[in-house]
């Protein structure tokens, strides 16, 4: 038996104004018309039934969730009352997924703020990924060959020997380090022996709830309290007494560093995270000088930059390296290299009101 979770209840600050704290980058129809979370959904629908495959978001985006994945089955929606980071996104999938498939099912675990290409290929990786979870205790990973000191990844560094796992490459993982400094991501990057984490997972139900009593006793045992209400109709009830009380952490600081039994199957797909706006000319074509556009914009000597117009003109004349995002409720006008920044600036927006 396999599952999926898919996680969507990130906030996606750094696409603002296009994402607000209603409409974050998961529901954004960034790629051609499609939101990250529909391609996610679409890209497991060949290997996983939608029947078995769980969304959990915050109840604050449930309407989203519901119009943009309307084949899912109303119960596979996993409701947050807050977002508590995700370790207890997970917890709280894996307790439903327990009673739903049993603790033997296989989970496989997705963001869904990710781009990536082919699909035939990343299907081949999460198969061979989920085989592997299927058979023993590991947790899972699916690696990514890094191409620049990222510091918003987590880093793995894997052993030397090459294994064989149910026909794919696959290593050991030797350390997990989440989102190094800059300097470290930088040797990481020339070390040669580190790829990212992908964040997509696999592993036993029965394994996850196992590593998060191990290392998070204080999710694991109130998430234990939500057990048996799945499927009845105190369920809601009790996850809102208990989840706001979870610590809001990641599965990266809190299992991935501190768990023995890792095993990394190295990607042979692109993928990127679409952390910001500047990442989306990674994963569309630009014009000859380096711009991507949406919309109505017209350019005169303006060099690589990023520039959305969502219902206003945008014109722009001799400058470079610029992100320019228009809507309905705001503009943004920010130096390329700082897009990184915006979470910052984004707090400071809802602080000022
Ligand atoms: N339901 C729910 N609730 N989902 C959440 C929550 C939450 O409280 N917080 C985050 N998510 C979702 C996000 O929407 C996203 O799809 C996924 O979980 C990962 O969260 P991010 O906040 O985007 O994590 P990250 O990108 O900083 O880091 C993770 O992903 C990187 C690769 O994209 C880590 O796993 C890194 O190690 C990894 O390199
Ligand atoms: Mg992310």
């Amino acid at each position: 038996m396999i599952g999926a979770c898919i996680m969507a209840g990130g906030q996606g600050e750094r696409f603002w104004p296009a994402s607000r704290r209603k409409y974050p980058k998961q529901f954004l129809p960034l790629l051609d018309g499609k939101s990250p979370l529909q391609e996610t959904v679409a890209r497991l629908e060949a290997l996983i039934p939608l029947e078995q495959t769980y969304v959990v978001t915050t109840e604050s985006y449930a309407e989203q969730a519901r119009e943009q994945l309307p084949e899912l089955p109303e119960e596979n929606l996993i409701l947050e009352p807050v977002g508590r980071n995700t370790a207890a996104c997970i917890g709280l999938a894996a307790v439903v997924m327990a009673e739903r498939l049993g603790g033997d099912a296989v989970m496989a675990v997705l963001p869904a703020d990710h781009w990536v290409r082919p699909v035939d290929a990343f299907q081949e990786v999460l198969t061979a990924a989920m085989q592997a979870a299927a058979q023993d205790d590991w947790l899972v990973t699916l690696g990514i060959r890094p191409s620049r000191p990222e510091t918003g990844y987590g880093y793995i560094r894997h052993g030397s020997e090459r294994l064989l796992v149910n026909g794919a490459p696959a290593y050991l993982v030797e350390a997990f380090v989440e989102k190094p400094s800059r300097e470290r991501a930088q040797r990481y990057l020339s070390d040669g022996r580190y790829l990212w984490n992908s964040g997509i997972f696999a592993w036993r139900v029965a394994t996850i709830l196992d590593q998060l009593q191990r290392h998070l006793p204080e999710i694991h045992e109130p998430l234990e309290a939500v057990r048996p209400a799945v499927g009845t109709p105190r369920f809601w009830e009790v996850v809102q007494r208990v989840y706001p009380g979870l610590p809001a952490i990641s599965i990266d600081y809190g299992v991935m560093e501190r768990a023995e039994r890792i095993l990394v199957f190295p990607g042979s797909f692109a993928w990127d995270d679409l952390g910001s706006w500047p990442a989306l000319t990674r994963v569309f074509p630009t014009d000859a000088a380096g711009n991507l556009t949406r919309g109505k914009v017209v350019l005169e000597d303006v060099r690589g930059s990023i520039v959305h117009a969502n219902g206003k003109l945008i014109a722009a004349l001799g400058v470079k390296d610029l992100v320019v995002v228009e809507t309905e409720e705001a503009i943004l006008v920010c130096e390329r290299e700082r897009a990184q920044e915006l979470r910052r600036l984004v707090e400071r927006i809802a602080e000022e009101g």
